[in-house]
């Protein structure tokens, strides 16, 4: 028996998900999870779900959703495209909007998807390096055949200029995802962009901001046509009838998740000014998480201190991060315990 694997496929590195601990007992501060749980408008949309229906097959076109999303940004839900999670939508677009033979752009440092993304398909990668600060400047005469563009960005929390994302959108001879993840916790967005922009699409997800990452729902906002193109190669049913509906009941709960992105920002800026207070050099974040480069041990050596003390942050390694440690923003409680084993742990205290 010969068994064909893709070539591509049989060289690539598949992605690395932060850890997800089998046991409890851990603050996790390692997957940008809100800390938060969803709204009780979630919960009441379950009850009303009778198992007897699990039988059918959910609605292909996510039309009460969609419905709720398009109302959302006020446009047409023909521009809305839901997804099985924000991973599956930047799927869809790297089969969709790359030929053969073409290249998928990002930044470097960016979310860690991207690049196997490309690989799956043996496309080419052009990473743009970010400067000292990660700040970014697209360097002259700069070609993809798609461009995702991340904002604020991961693992860094930065925002960029809106003036000069636009300019970039319209510059760029071909698609540009904006992967807007984290947007909800920033204080400015590119939403409007996807609705003037024959060739921007704008992401997002409900895995952050609305305390949904155990559900899987993204979402795709933009032009009717790259929308179109998208559904006809999405999985008919992406989204189970689950989904829908708690997805649904989230999204008309604005307040809801609005006062969990207030309660985040405001901890993340005591976070911030507490680290900075103990040395270490802090980015501006517009997310909820902070990159930061710590001060007294490696972000290697605290990272594992830090899980001894049963605390889990991000640690990614790379020439870009790996001086670096991207820390999710918890709950107040959260983050004074962090403090407390941060200082243990800085005047010698045992890890074990
Ligand atoms: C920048 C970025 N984009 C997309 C995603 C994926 O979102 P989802 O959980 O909806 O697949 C993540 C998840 O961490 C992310 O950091």
């Amino acid at each position: 028996m010969t068994i064909s694997i893709r070539e591509s496929v049989a060289r690539m590195q598949g992605y690395v998900p932060g850890e997800q601990p089998r046991t409890g007992g851990f603050i996790k501060l390692n997957t940008n999870e809100n800390p938060y749980p969803p709204s009780p408008a979630v919960a009441r949309a379950l009850q009303t779900l009778d198992p007897a229906d699990l039988r059918l097959y959910p609605d292909p076109a996510c039309t009460v959703l969609r419905r709720a999303i398009a109302d959302l940004h006020r446009c047409d839900p023909a521009r809305v495209l839901a997804g099985n999670g924000l991973d599956e939508l930047l799927s869809l677009c790297v089969r969709a909007f790359v030929p053969d033979g073409g290249s998928v752009g990002f930044m470097d440092p960016s979310y860690s998807l991207y690049p196997v993304l490309a690989d799956i398909r043996g496309l080419s990668k052009r990473p743009v390096a970010l400067g000292a600060r990660y700040e970014w400047n697209m360097p002259a005469g700069y070609t993809a055949s798609l461009f995702i563009l991340t904002h604020p960005n991961a693992p860094t929390g930065l925002c960029y200029d809106r003036a000069s994302v636009l300019g970039f959108c319209r510059s760029f001879a071909g698609v540009v995802v904006i992967d807007e993840a984290y947007v909800d916790f920033s204080d400015r967005d590119c939403l409007e962009f996807a609705l003037s922009e024959p060739n921007v699409l704008v992401a997002r997800t409900l895995s952050k901001s609305y305390s949904l990452a155990g559900l899987r729902v993204g979402y795709l906002v933009g032009p009717e046509p790259l929308i179109a193109t998208l559904d006809k190669i999405k999985d008919s049913y992406n989204l189970d009838r689950v989904a829908q509906c708690l997805a649904t009941a989230a999204v008309n709960d604005q307040a809801w998740m609005l006062a969990n992105v207030r309660r985040i920002r405001d901890t993340r800026a005591r976070l911030q000014q507490q680290l900075v207070k103990r040395g270490w050099e802090v980015f501006p974040s517009q997310s909820n998480f902070i990159w930061t480069r710590p001060a007294g041990k490696t972000a290697d050596a605290w990272t594992m201190a830090l899980k001894d003390r049963q605390i889990l942050v991000r640690y990614f390694r790379g020439p870009r991060t790996s001086d670096c440690l991207r820390i999710t923003v918890g709950t107040d409680e959260e983050t004074d315990r962090l403090l407390t084993v941060l200082d243990e742990l800085a005047s010698g205290g045992t890890t074990r």
